[in-house]
């Protein structure tokens, strides 16, 4: 049963966002070489053309990059961050967090800083948002460095062309502050548990597809529903929906159910694939680097992934 959930409205400043991809790329045609699969097929089932994928870096190389692309765009003085927080499901250890390893990466291993990692596969990043947000507005905490980083071409088949042409590698990051101004921030995460699972990463990826495209469609019709119900939105107020970069189609959808314009997305799985908790600070940062003044103005970011996860977050430029 859906809930709508009470108004829980936290004020949250973005200062900054950057991001990082591995400079191997894997095209279609590099794949048509692999599998028995063709370019004509990947761009027209998913938009996707080409992704990175690494070679020797692990996710908290990745991570760490994106982060320094945030942190050198603001000139940020680090002495500031006392939050780091990776979403991923793709970790360099089980333990320690890829967040730890980007404390000691920035060289801030003497700082007082709250470092870990949230799971929530592709839904990673909206989960890791909420968390920061809650601690930054208990007053307790000033700054966040939240990162979505990935690495799923190491957990990728490369005989099975059913998941093999999907998935990427890469990293965003935001940098979030405390901020007395009005700066709305609200979330929706929910998960559906599943005895026989539709999407597993583990060795390797495996996936139910066509399950996981239904899933899809309804939890960002769901979710969108949802945050913008949650916080009076009309289409008008909102500048664009960011949403997870699974698959174009199911994007196109979504758009469609729920009668938003689709150039209210945006969109760059083309480039990329699908990077899982990374493919909204990626695409986010991307976004942002194409507006002039911003300020005041809304964004949505949507995701779905593997648990089953989904949700929703309202953010104010
Ligand atoms: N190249 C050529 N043919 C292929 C390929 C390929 N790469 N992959 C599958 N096919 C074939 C199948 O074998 C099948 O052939 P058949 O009809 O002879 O049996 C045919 O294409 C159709 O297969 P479908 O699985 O029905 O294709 P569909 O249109 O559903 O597209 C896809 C498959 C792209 C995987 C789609 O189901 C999808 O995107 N699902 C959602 C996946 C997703 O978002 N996963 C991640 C979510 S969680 C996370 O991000 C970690």
């Amino acid at each position: 049963m859906v809930k709508m959930k009470r108004k829980n409205i936290n004020n949250i400043k973005i200062i900054s966002t950057g991001h990082y991809t591995p400079p191997g790329t894997l095209s279609n045609f590099d794949l048509e070489k692999i599998v028995d699969t063709s370019d004509e097929w990947i761009y027209s089932r998913t938009g996707i053309k080409s992704r990175h994928i690494v070679y020797d870096e692990k996710t908290s190389d990745l991570a760490y990059h994106a982060a320094r692309n945030a942190i050198g765009k603001a000139n940020y003085d680090m002495s500031k961050i006392d939050i780091i927080l990776v979403a991923t499901c793709t970790g360099d250890y089980n333990s320690p967090s890829v967040a730890c390893k980007v404390q000691a990466l920035l060289g801030l291993d003497r700082q007082d800083i709250a470092c870990f990692d949230v799971n929530a596969a592709c839904s990673g990043f909206i989960y890791a948002l909420c968390i920061a947000s809650q601690m930054l507005n208990s007053n307790r905490y000033f700054s966040a460095l939240v990162i979505g980083a990935e690495t799923l071409s190491l957990y990728t088949d490369y005989q099975d062309r059913s998941t093999c042409v999907l998935f990427g590698d890469g990293a965003g990051a935001v940098i979030l502050e405390n901020t007395e101004e009005h700066k709305a921030a609200d979330f929706y995460l929910s998960a559906k548990g599943e005895m026989d699972l539709s999407i597993v990463i583990n060795d390797k990826i495996w996936m139910d597809g066509r399950k996981i495209y239904q899933f899809a469609v309804k939890a960002i019709e769901q979710s969108i529903n949802i945050i913008m119900h949650n916080n009076e939105l009309i289409e008008s107020d909102i500048l664009a929906i960011i949403p997870h970069q699974a698959n174009l189609r199911i994007i196109e959808k979504a758009a469609q159910v729920l009668n938003i314009d689709i150039n209210k997305f945006y969109i760059n799985i083309e480039k990329y694939g699908n990077t899982s908790a990374a493919s909204i600070p990626i695409a986010f940062d991307e976004f942002m680097s194409t507006l002039y003044n911003p300020n005041g103005k809304k964004v949505i970011f949507v995701a779905f992934g593997a648990g089953l996860t989904w949700g929703a977050a309202m953010l104010t430029l």
